[in-house]
């Protein structure tokens, strides 16, 4: 059987360069897309060094040229992607009010999480196309839930950077929007809430390790034919939206 094909954003550290290693683990080829080409590197060569098959693409999420660029790399070695796992992200304004958040994050927020991300993803569908069961995972986060946000007792009522709530809840429609487009075909578009990972966005506070932290993200990666699309979840659980 062929090896599948994975390109994870976001790769050269936390969430994005554990699910590489753990998809890589599963004898997944994976490229390692990231802007800092020194920690993705790294990255590649951790992976080759236990065996694995890894390359680094570079990708920056502000620049739609490396977009097109890394497809082209992907169709030269491989003529297909069968993994999309949309990971990169920021997170910018912890400290502000709703109502004055900068508008230069409000911005970079937008670009990065949500117009990169869906730049990308339309750079990727052609060779996402040519895969029989291509898999396309957007992080998004609780944080991202609407019902979850307007409810006094859940746990992020109280928890509310404006720009990157929004980004994730664009992120979220967009899933359910692409997942609708693509549904008579071989292509599931889900979008994971990973928890609150260790990570230098989720802080030395959060609960998960990033082992667990890459879980829902590998498991959407890797769903069968009959696996949903157009879903929330956490770990297999549907997350309001
Ligand atoms: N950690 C959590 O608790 C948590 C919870 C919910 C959702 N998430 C989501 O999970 C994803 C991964 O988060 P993480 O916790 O692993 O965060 P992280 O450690 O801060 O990693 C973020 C990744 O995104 C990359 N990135 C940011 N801007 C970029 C750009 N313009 N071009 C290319 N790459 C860019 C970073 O690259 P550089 O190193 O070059 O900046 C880094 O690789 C994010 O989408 C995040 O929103 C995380």
């Amino acid at each position: 059987m062929e090896k599948r094909v994975a390109l994870i954003t976001g790769a050269n550290k936390g969430l994005g360069r554990e699910t590489a290693r753990q998809l890589a683990e599963k004898g997944i080829v994976v490229f390692i897309g990231a802007r800092d080409t020194v920690h993705g590197q790294e990255a590649v060569e951790e992976m080759r060094a236990k065996g694995l098959s890894a390359n680094f693409v570079y990708i920056d999420m502000t620049k739609p040229e490396s977009f097109e660029a890394a497809a082209k790399a992907i169709d030269l070695g491989f003529g297909r992607l069968d993994i999309l796992v949309n990971n990169a992200g920021v997170l910018m304004d912890r400290e502000y009010a709703p109502s004055e958040t900068p508008m230069e994050i409000w911005r970079e927020t937008l670009e990065v999480n949500v117009l990169g991300l869906i730049g990308l993803t339309r750079a990727m569908l052609p060779l996402l196309r040519k895969s029989d069961a291509g898999r396309i995972v957007n992080l998004s986060s609780n944080l991202a839930s609407l019902t979850m946000h307007s409810d006094p007792n859940s746990d992020i009522y109280n928890s509310k950077p404006t720009a990157y709530d929004v980004s994730k809840a664009a992120v979220n429609s967009w899933t359910i929007h692409l997942a609708h487009e693509l549904r008579d075909t071989p292509i599931k578009v889900n979008a994971a809430h990973p928890g609150w990972v260790k990570t230098d966005m989720g802080g030395d506070k959060a609960p998960l390790e990033l082992i667990e932290g890459a879980k829902t993200s590998v498991e959407l990666a890797l769903l069968g034919p009959d696996g949903p699309t157009g879903t929330f979840t956490h770990r297999g659980k549907r997350i309001p939206w």
